[in-house]
C-alpha cells in the first residue's frame, strides 16, 4: 500500500495530461481519500486476509485478491480467466497499480468463465476481470450432462458461481453467467441508458460507491435503488407494476429458494437448507425445521444428494444471490433465470409456478 501512495506523487501528473475531462478534475487528495474509504483498500477484509496464515495467495485466487496478481495477469495475454501460473505474496489489497498499469491501460478483451471474449469498454474492462466470478452455466451443463434431470447423483456436487459477477450479470446471454435452460431465450447485455452503462458510468471509479441523486434525474421520486421500476410487465402476476425491481427479484429469490427446498425433500435427495454465509452453503436439513442451524451449516453436513434439477436451480440461486446489484446490473436476465428454475422444479413437485410472467 506505501508503494502506491508515494507513486500517487508521480503518477497523478501523467493520468490528468492524457485525460481530457469536462468537469473539475478530483484533486489527488480526493482521489486517494475515496480510494483509501473503499472496500477495495479495505485491508482488513476477509477478501486480503483469507491467505495470511499460508503466507501466500495460491495461483488461481491471486488475479483477484491482488495488486500482484492482477498486474502480473494482466502483463501477458490472457486465455484463462482468473488464474496466473505462479502464487503471490500477502499483503496487498486493490491498489492503485491495480487498475493503473499499461495491461489494464490497454485491456479490451476480457475473458469470462464461459471462455466466452468480449470486448468491454475501458470503463468496465479492469473491473471485468476481478468481477465476473468463477463458474459459468457451461460448468452445470458439463456436470449434469448424461444423468437423468431427477436421478440423486454422487457425481454431482455444488457448483459455486463465487462473489460480486457483476460483470457476468451484466452482459446475461452473451457470456452465459447463469444456468440457461434449453431452448428458452435469454436477455443478453443490459444496456441501460446511454451514459451509464459501464461500471464506472455509475460506480465511482475510486470509492466504488453509487450516488443515488445521479440516478434520480431520470428515475424520479425514487427513495432508493431497490424502488426504481420502468418494467410494465407483471412478474409476480399480482397486479402491482409500481414495486421497484429489486423488490420484485428479492420476492422471486425467496420463492425460489421455498421451490428448491420443496423440490429437494419431494423428489431430489431430501431436506436442504441455505446459510448465505458458509461453505458450501447448500446442507442437510437434518431435523427439516427449515432452517440452518449452526450445528447444520457446516461443511461436513454439506449437502451432497443433488439431482441434475435441483443443482440447476440451485446454481441460479447463488448466482443471484452474491451479486446484490443484479437488479441493476440485469434485471431481466435474473428474472429470467429465477422464472425458468423455479418452473422447471414445479414440473415434477408441488412448486407452484402459477402467475409468474417472464419477460
Ligand atoms: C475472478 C475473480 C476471483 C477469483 C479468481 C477468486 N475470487 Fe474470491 N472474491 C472475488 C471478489 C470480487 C470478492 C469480493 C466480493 C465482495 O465482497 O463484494 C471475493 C471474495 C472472496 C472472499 C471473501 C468472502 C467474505 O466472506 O467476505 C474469500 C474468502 C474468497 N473470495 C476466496 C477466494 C479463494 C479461496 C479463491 C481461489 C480458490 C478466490 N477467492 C478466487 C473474486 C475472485
Ligand atoms: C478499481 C480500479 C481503480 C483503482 C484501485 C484506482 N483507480 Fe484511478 N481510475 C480508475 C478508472 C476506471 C478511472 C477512469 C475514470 C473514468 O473514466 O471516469 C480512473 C481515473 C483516475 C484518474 C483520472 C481522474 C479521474 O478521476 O477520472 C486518476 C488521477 C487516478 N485514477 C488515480 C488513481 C490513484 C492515485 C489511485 C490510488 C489511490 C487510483 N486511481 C486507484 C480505476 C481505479
Ligand atoms: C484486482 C481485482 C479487482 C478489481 C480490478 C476491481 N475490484 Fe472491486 N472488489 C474486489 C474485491 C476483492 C472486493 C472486496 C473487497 C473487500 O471485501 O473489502 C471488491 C469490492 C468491490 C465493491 C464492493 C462490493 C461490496 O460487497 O460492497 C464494488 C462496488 C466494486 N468492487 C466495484 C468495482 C469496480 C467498479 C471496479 C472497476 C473500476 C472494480 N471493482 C475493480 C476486486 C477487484
Ligand atoms: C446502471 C448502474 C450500474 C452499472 C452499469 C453497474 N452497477 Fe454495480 N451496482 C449498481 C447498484 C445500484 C448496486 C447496488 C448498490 C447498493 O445496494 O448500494 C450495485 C452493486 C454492485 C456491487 C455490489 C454487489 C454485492 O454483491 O454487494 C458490485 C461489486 C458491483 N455493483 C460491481 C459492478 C461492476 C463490476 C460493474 C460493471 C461490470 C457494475 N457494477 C455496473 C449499479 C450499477
Ligand atoms: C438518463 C436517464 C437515466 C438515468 C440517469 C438512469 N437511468 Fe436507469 N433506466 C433508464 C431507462 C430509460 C431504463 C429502461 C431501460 C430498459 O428497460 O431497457 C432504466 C432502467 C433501470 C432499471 C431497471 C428497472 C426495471 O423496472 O426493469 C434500473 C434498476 C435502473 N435503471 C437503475 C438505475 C440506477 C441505479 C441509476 C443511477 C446510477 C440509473 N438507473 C440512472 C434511464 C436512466
Amino acid at each position: 500500500m506505501n508503494h502506491c501512495i508515494s507513486r500517487l506523487i508521480v503518477c497523478l501528473p501523467v493520468l490528468f495530461a492524457g485525460a481530457a475531462l469536462a468537469q473539475t478534475p478530483p484533486t489527488a487528495e480526493d482521489i486517494l481519500k475515496a480510494w483509501l474509504a473503499s472496500p477495495h483498500a479495505n485491508s482488513r477484509s476477509e477478501a486480503f486476509r483469507h491467505w495470511d496464515t499460508e503466507g501466500e495467495i495460491p495461483k488461481t485466487c491471486a488475479v483477484c485478491h491482488s495488486t500482484t496478481g492482477i498486474v502480473d495477469y494482466l502483463s501477458a495475454p490472457q486465455s484463462v480467466p482468473g488464474e496466473i501460473n505462479h502464487p503471490v505474496p500477502v499483503g496487498t489489497t486493490v491498489e492503485c497499480a491495480a487498475c493503473h498499469n499499461p495491461g489494464a491501460e490497454a485491456l479490451r478483451d476480457v475473458i469470462f468463465p464461459s471462455r466466452q471474449v468480449v470486448n468491454m469498454p475501458p470503463g468496465s474492462a479492469v473491473c471485468t476481470v476481478c468481477h465476473q466470478g468463477r463458474a459459468s452455466g457451461n460448468d452445470v451443463n458439463n456436470a449434469t450432462a448424461g444423468i437423468d434431470d431427477d436421478e440423486v447423483s454422487a457425481k454431482l456436487a455444488f457448483i459455486n458461481i463465487h462473489y460480486a459477477a457483476a460483470a457476468s450479470t451484466r452482459r446475461g446471454s452473451a457470456v452465459r453467467g447463469g444456468y440457461q435452460y434449453a431452448g428458452r431465450s435469454y436477455a443478453g447485455r443490459f444496456a441501460h441508458v446511454e451514459g451509464f452503462e459501464t461500471c464506472v458510468s455509475c460506480h465511482g471509479s475510486h470509492d466504488t460507491a453509487v450516488q443515488l441523486e445521479t440516478c434520480t434525474t431520470c428515475h424520479q421520486g425514487a427513495a432508493d435503488f431497490r424502488t426504481i421500476r420502468t418494467s410494465p410487465i407483471d412478474v409476480l402476476g399480482n397486479g402491482d407494476t409500481g414495486l421497484g425491481i429489486g423488490a420484485v427479484i428479492e420476492e422471486l429469490h425467496a420463492r425460489l429458494k421455498a421451490a428448491i427446498m420443496t423440490y429437494a425433500a419431494e423428489v431430489g435427495g431430501g431436506a436442504i437448507v441455505y446459510s448465505s454465509g458458509a461453505y458450501p452453503y447448500f446442507f442437510n436439513d437434518i431435523n427439516a425445521n427449515g432452517i440452518a442451524d449452526d450445528d447444520e451449516a457446516a461443511f461436513p453436513n454439506r449437502y451432497q444428494s443433488w439431482t441434475p434439477r435441483l443443482l440447476k436451480a440451485a446454481y441460479n440461486y447463488q448466482f443471484v444471490a452474491k451479486d446484490r446489484g443484479a437488479f441493476a446490473h440485469n434485471p431481466r436476465y435474473a428474472i429470467q433465470l429465477m422464472i425458468d428454475s423455479i418452473t422447471d422444479l414445479a414440473e415434477v413437485s408441488s412448486v407452484d409456478a402459477s402467475g409468474l410472467v417472464r419477460p
